[in-house]
């Protein structure tokens, strides 16, 4: 099997996160979702726990996310004195915008084999995995890891446990087309090569 490396060069570079303003409103086709939940299923995984979990939220489901998700935050922040009506609003109609969410949890292996780290790794390596493929099928997605996401009430609704973490929000939506420049510090800035 060979690969075109320039392509691949080109889609690892030019891969952006495309934000909900520049989503048009139309429907990603499902077949394009699954791809992405495929693919993010070959992410590598120590020990093969394959830790990634997804819930997909789309049509009446985003709704259902939306409603869940700012009435979480309200009683959470309520409750400890953070809570902020733009932040409640933005919870309600941020879903709405999008064609499909992907909720990322990481699942702890039963044996606790792994530490945690190393299973949120695998989760952000079939994150990148999901984002790659949009952008080979010329779709926008972007993750967030605001709102709920850190709240520990919210984990259950998503399938996850004590041990288990909510990893954030894959928004997927058809892009407008403007892809936005990237930007990055040099990589030589990163690497140190030891030669002898
Ligand atoms: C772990 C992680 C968490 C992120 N969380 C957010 C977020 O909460 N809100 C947001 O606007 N972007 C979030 N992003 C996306 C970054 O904003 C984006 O990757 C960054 O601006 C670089 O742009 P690019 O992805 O187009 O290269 C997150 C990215 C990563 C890797």
């Amino acid at each position: 099997m060979t690969f075109n490396q320039k392509e691949i060069n080109q889609l690892i570079r030019l891969r952006r996160s495309i934000f909900p303003k520049d989503y048009t409103g139309e429907s990603v086709p499902e077949a394009v979702v699954n791809q992405m939940l495929e693919n993010a299923n070959w992410a590598p995984t120590h020990k093969f726990t394959e830790p990634w979990r997804f819930t997909v939220f789309t049509g009446a489901g985003l709704k259902t996310l939306a409603a869940f998700q700012s009435e979480c935050y309200k009683q959470v922040t309520t409750a400890d004195g953070t809570f902020r009506e733009d932040r409640y609003l933005g919870l309600q109609s941020k879903p709405l915008e999008a064609s499909h969410i992907i909720a990322i949890g990481m699942k702890r292996d039963e044996g606790n084999r792994l530490p945690e780290w190393e299973e949120l790794g695998a989760v952000f390596c079939a994150v990148q995995n999901m984002y790659l493929t949009a952008t080979a099928y010329g779709i926008g997605c972007y993750l967030s890891t605001g709102g709920i996401t850190n709240f520990e009430e919210a984990k259950s609704f998503f399938g996850l446990g004590a041990e288990d973490k909510l990893c954030g929000f894959m928004f997927v939506g058809m892009p407008k087309g403007n892809v936005p420049d990237g930007r990055r510090n040099p990589i030589e800035k990163k690497v140190t090569w030891v030669t002898d």
